[in-house]
């Protein structure tokens, strides 16, 4: 029988960060700029999904910067401050830190014959810091932020030429960092392919068929992954290897029949699918049929099947913030074409927050795959302000969290394995989506503004004890 009410003694309580959302700092260490250092940030512009450019909006991105404000480009300047925010960061008693690499901080176009020497060590000390302060890191390799120049050239993911480019930097990566590193996750949220610039590196005007692209490109990321899996198991046979998936997990908006076959078929093509493959080595047959009946056809190279067949991945890392239902008379099959759940609240953006639905997909996932989970992802984006008392009481964040435990608990007294909990986002960060400073999500408050404006001071807010609490008390306290 499964424990009743605990988290295992050696669960690993964190927090998540990427890079491109906190490092800044965007042409030091030889740094090229990458698709998400483009994204800029305009008040005026209300477009739902922001960062899908044409190639001519990258092309005057690049030649008139002047005309833009690029948050990311400054992030939180965590290239500069992370030896403080880490020290800050340890007094959570968390024990894992998961964060990404910057490609283009390693190689600056992404296939350079050299890499960048400032770029490696920064990452060495990073890490070794992170080692230091007893904290387990957990590496994303990829973290939707493809080199400019790779998107520009290659169409990212699309080209083997990126491929083997990719596989060459997480190659070199996982063996610099072998001695601090075990757990890997080679991309982030593989079937997040909504904003395909950067989640594959695909600029979307010159391709003709941007559906069937972005299969193919996935199928590339399927072979990049394996092939990183292979490479790195040589380099150390204890390295830990995450097919990671953001919750896209919906249910029928109605008991209507058409309501819940759609439910189940898009389930399928929009999460399943994509752990399907990296866990069972083989596309299933619903995958085959779909590319079939909508004329998508991939090209696969000798020895593509096998690589992805003999190099599975070890745990399901997923990232959880809201849940949505599907209505047939109202959804397509499109990712991100979904109906609000009416008996769910939302924050403002929209993102409706449904701790049960956690329970719900993780017993699902667990069922299908059997495969040790990480929570690599939750939290809640809200706008806030400092009080006078320099901190923000953010008990909305602690009710989420406190909620969602309780149903990551009650999931693993049904038997589901839940190896960690990383809290997104440990420090406010600019938001990945929409480049706004004003959606945060961290236990910290960061002084700066959606223009960059402000100091970049740190504050605590009232949910950085309570979590402390958390991690302190093996999730008893909360
Ligand atoms: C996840 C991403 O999908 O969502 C993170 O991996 C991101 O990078 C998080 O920050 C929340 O999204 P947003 O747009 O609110 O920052």
């Amino acid at each position: 029988v499964p424990p009743r009410g605990g988290f295992p003694e050696d669960f690993l309580w964190g927090v998540a960060m990427s890079a491109k959302q906190a490092e800044g700092a965007a042409t030091e260490d030889g740094r090229g700029l990458t698709v998400a250092d483009l994204q800029d940030y305009n008040p005026q512009d209300t477009m739902k999904v922001k960062g899908d450019f044409t190639r001519d909006q990258i092309l005057e991105r690049l030649e008139h910067p002047e005309h833009y404000w690029f948050p990311k480009k400054q992030g939180i300047d965590f290239r500069h401050t992370y030896r403080e925010d880490l020290a800050l960061l340890a007094e959570l008693g968390i024990k894992a830190f998961r964060t990404s690499i910057c490609w283009s901080r390693v190689f600056p176009n992404g296939d350079d014959e050299k890499p960048s020497d400032e770029g490696i060590a920064f990452y060495e000390d990073l890490f070794s810091e992170v080692r230091r302060l007893g904290l387990e890191p957990i590496v994303t390799i990829y973290h939707d932020d493809m080199p400019v120049s790779l998107a520009l050239r290659f169409n990212g993911f699309l080209s083997r030429h990126v491929v083997d480019a990719y596989v060459w930097y997480a190659t070199l990566m996982m063996d610099r960092l072998r001695m601090l590193v075990r757990y890997w996750i080679p991309v982030n949220q593989i079937n997040l392919t909504r904003v395909g610039l950067s989640s594959l590196g695909i600029v979307r005007d010159t391709v003709d068929n941007l559906e069937a692209a972005k299969f193919q490109a996935v199928h590339n990321k399927f072979v990049a992954c394996a092939r990183v899996a292979e490479a790195g198991r040589t380099i150390c046979p204890d390295f830990k290897f995450g097919s990671m998936l953001a919750d896209f997990y919906q249910a029928p908006a109605t008991c209507c029949p058409a309501d819940m076959v759609l439910s189940t078929e898009k389930n399928q093509m929009t999460m399943f699918f994509f752990s399907d493959v990296q866990f069972r080595g083989e596309y299933p047959g619903y995958a085959l049929r779909y590319f079939e009946d909508n004329g998508i056809e991939i090209q696969v190279e000798p020895g593509d099947l096998e690589v992805i067949a003999d190099n599975t991945m070890d745990y399901l890392a997923l990232s959880y913030y809201n849940s949505n239902v599907v209505s047939a008379d109202k959804n397509s099959m499109a990712i991100g074409d979904y109906t609000l759940n009416p008996y769910l609240k939302a924050n403002p953006w929209g993102w409706t927050v449904n701790p049960d639905g956690l329970y719900d997909c993780l017993t699902h996932y667990w069922d299908r795959w059997r495969k040790p989970i990480l929570i690599a992802e939750n939290g809640f984006g809200q706008v806030e302000q400092l009080d006078a008392n320099d901190t923000v009481e953010d008990d909305y964040r602690v009710d989420y969290i406190r909620e969602h435990l309780k149903a990551l608990r009650k999931a693993i007294a049904h038997g589901v394995k839940v190896f960690s909990y990383c809290a997104w986002s440990p420090l406010d960060m600019v938001s990945s989506g929409t480049s706004e400073m004003r959606k945060r999500y961290g236990f910290v408050y960061v002084d700066l503004d959606d223009m960059g404006g402000g100091t970049g001071e740190r504050y605590k807010k009232k949910s950085f004890d309570w979590y402390r609490r958390v991690c302190a008390s093996n999730g008893e306290e909360g």
